[in-house]
C-alpha cells in the first residue's frame, strides 16, 4: 500500500531514534500547504523537543500518555490575529493537522493528533506550558517519531455512507 493517505493511522509507541530537523521541516511545509479560508493560513506552529515540557504534557491533556516518549511533539495552532473570515480558523488547522499527518506517514513517521480545542482546560493547560499568548488558540498536539509498532490500514471505505445525487 503506497498511498500516505490510506496507510495513515495513530501511531502511540516511538522508538528511540531521533527525528532530524529536515524531516520536521517536511511536516511543517506540508501543514502549511493546507487550503484555508479565503488563503488566510490562520495558523502557527510550535515544535516541542524540550523534555521537560514533553514530560509535562499529560498533566494538561488526559490522553497524552505518549506524548513524553516522543522525541518531539507539534502544537498547531489558530492565531486569532490572522483570521479574515471569521469561523473558518478550525476547520483551516484541521487541514493543516491532516496534511501534516499525512507526510509523516509519507516519510515513515509516527505521529497522532491528539484533540486540544475546543476543550478550554487542555487549551489554557498548554497556553500556561507554552507561554502562549490569548490571541493564540492551541487546537491539536501531534507527537511524532518513528514508529514503535506497525498498524494496517484501516480500510473503512463504507459504500453506505456514499449517496448519490440525493440522499
Ligand atoms: C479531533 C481528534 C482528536 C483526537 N484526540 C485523541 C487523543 O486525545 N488521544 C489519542 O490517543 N488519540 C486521539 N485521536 C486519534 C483517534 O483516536 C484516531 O484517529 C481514531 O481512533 C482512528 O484511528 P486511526 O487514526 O489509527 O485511523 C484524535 C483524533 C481526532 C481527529
Amino acid at each position: 500500500m503506497d498511498d500516505p493517505v490510506l496507510r495513515r493511522r495513530s501511531i502511540r509507541k516511538y522508538t528511540a531514534q531521533p527525528v532530524l530537523d529536515e524531516h520536521v521541516e517536511r511536516l511543517l511545509r506540508a501543514a502549511m500547504a493546507a487550503p484555508s479560508a479565503g488563503n488566510q493560513q490562520p495558523w502557527q506552529f510550535i515544535v516541542i523537543r524540550d523534555r521537560s515540557v514533553l514530560e509535562a504534557v499529560p498533566e494538561v491533556h488526559p490522553y497524552a500518555s505518549m506524548v513524553p516518549k516522543a522525541p518531539l511533539a507539534i502544537l498547531v495552532c489558530g492565531d486569532r490575529r490572522l483570521e479574515r473570515w471569521p469561523q473558518y480558523w478550525e476547520q483551516d488547522c484541521a487541514a493543516a493537522t491532516e496534511n501534516l499527518l499525512i507526510a509523516a506517514a509519507q516519510l515513515g513517521l509516527g505521529a497522532v493528533w491528539l484533540g486540544v480545542h475546543p476543550l478550554e482546560e487542555r487549551a489554557d493547560g498548554l497556553r500556561g506550558l507554552l507561554g502562549i499568548p490569548r490571541h493564540v488558540t492551541p487546537f491539536a498536539l501531534v507527537p511524532v517519531g518513528w514508529p514503535g509498532e506497525e498498524k494496517a490500514p484501516s480500510g473503512r471505505y463504507d459504500e453506505q455512507r456514499v449517496h448519490h445525487d440525493r440522499w
